[in-house]
């Protein structure tokens, strides 16, 4: 039997062509689709705290960790080590593709520019969808710029390097300005109100509030081509709720989980992820750049391309490709005017 996954009617009420269309998500298997009603021991209480904690397929649960789970969906360790045993068994656990479906994916690739070429250069012509971008420096070093700036080109025409979609813009730190989004949509010749409208801001209280906005962007992107979700700041809740070496595990497997979520996010819907991390600074370190990006190699491995941005003189910005999977390591040079970003 051919079963359509719930991500493939989500597809299905989309128009863009680039998106992975309906066909490609329909799995053939010979049983219906399964949900977390289907697991043992999960009654509808259950399975509504469950649903409640965005826990909505079977794969999320099978990769939990019983305590974990028990914290997350509030519910006790005995019955969690259960529901993700049946999970385990039950959920469609993906896997392989051939090569060339992955290179089928890859050319669905869209670039997006950032306004300024020697930064597109560098990324060998755009950021790119399908990834994740951390983009790591020290404050007042253009990161929060650089979002403002990605997500008026984004909703600009494919013609003009942008990529004809909307913007999710998870706010962590009250950053986000309106204003200066207005300033750059004239600048470009682009409607404010138009550039506004398509660009989706949530204040991220917490941690725990952060991570469930992206089920959130989720559910909202059926309906909504995102092509664009920026995390600003990606480290700065989680380093302030998780002090000190004993919470450091927690909180890594934490953000491993959030890197995923937001992983699988741009997957489907072809859109980039652009998170921002402070840098901690490491006084003691003799060589090389004094400063490390927060949340350490997790955030670092997690992500598909890593921008460090440091200033310079006379209000420069140096841009560094410091991890790419396909590209060489270089710097790029640009200023934040006014008029957004510009070589
Ligand atoms: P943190 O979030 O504190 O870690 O910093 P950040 O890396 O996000 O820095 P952000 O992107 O907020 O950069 C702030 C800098 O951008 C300011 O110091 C200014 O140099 C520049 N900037 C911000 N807004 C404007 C503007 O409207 N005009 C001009 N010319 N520069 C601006
Ligand atoms: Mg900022």
């Amino acid at each position: 039997m051919r079963v359509v996954c719930v991500k493939g009617e989500m597809m299905s009420k989309k128009t863009a062509s680039e998106k992975i269309s309906e066909e490609e998500i329909v799995i053939d298997i010979d049983e219906p689709e399964l949900t977390v009603e289907d697991l043992p021991g999960v009654g509808p209480a259950t399975a509504e705290k469950l649903r409640e904690a965005g826990f909505e397929e079977l794969l999320a649960i099978a990769v939990m960790s019983p305590s974990e789970l028990a914290e997350q969906a509030e519910l006790g360790e005995a019955v969690s080590a259960k529901i993700i045993a049946g999970a385990k068994r039950m959920a469609n656990i993906g896997g392989f593709i051939s090569g060339n479906a992955l290179l089928e994916k890859r050319k669905r690739v869209q670039k997006l520019s950032s306004g300024t070429s020697s930064l597109d250069e560098l990324l060998g012509g755009g950021f790119e969808t399908q990834a994740i971008i951390e983009v790591y420096g020290e404050f007042g070093s253009g990161k929060t710029q650089v979002g403002h700036q990605l997500a008026v080109n984004t909703i600009r025409p494919i013609e003009d390097g942008g990529l004809d979609g909307e913007v999710f813009y998870i706010d962590t730190e009250d950053t986000f300005r309106p204003e200066r989004i207005t300033q750059m949509a004239i600048a470009l010749g682009i409607d404010p109100a138009d550039a506004l409208e398509r660009i989706h801001v949530a204040r991220a209280y917490n941690s725990a509030h952060q991570i469930l906005l992206v089920d959130e962007i989720k559910r909202m992107s059926k309906n909504i081509d995102v092509k664009l979700v920026i995390v600003d700041s990606l480290t700065s809740h989680f380093r302030a709720e998780y002090i000190g070496r004993g919470m450091l595990a927690t909180r890594q497997q934490k953000l491993n989980r959030h890197m995923k979520d937001l992983k699988q996010l741009s997957d489907i819907q072809n859109s980039i992820i652009l998170v921002t991390n402070q840098v901690m600074s490491k006084p003691d370190a003799m060589w090389g750049d004094p400063t490390k990006a927060i949340g350490g190699h997790i955030v670092g491995h997690a992500s598909t391309f890593r921008l460090y941005l440091r200033k310079s003189k006379g209000g420069r910005r140096i841009a560094r490709l410091v991890d790419s999977p396909n590209l060489p390591e270089g710097e790029a040079v640009f200023t934040v005017t006014a008029e957004g970003l510009q070589d």
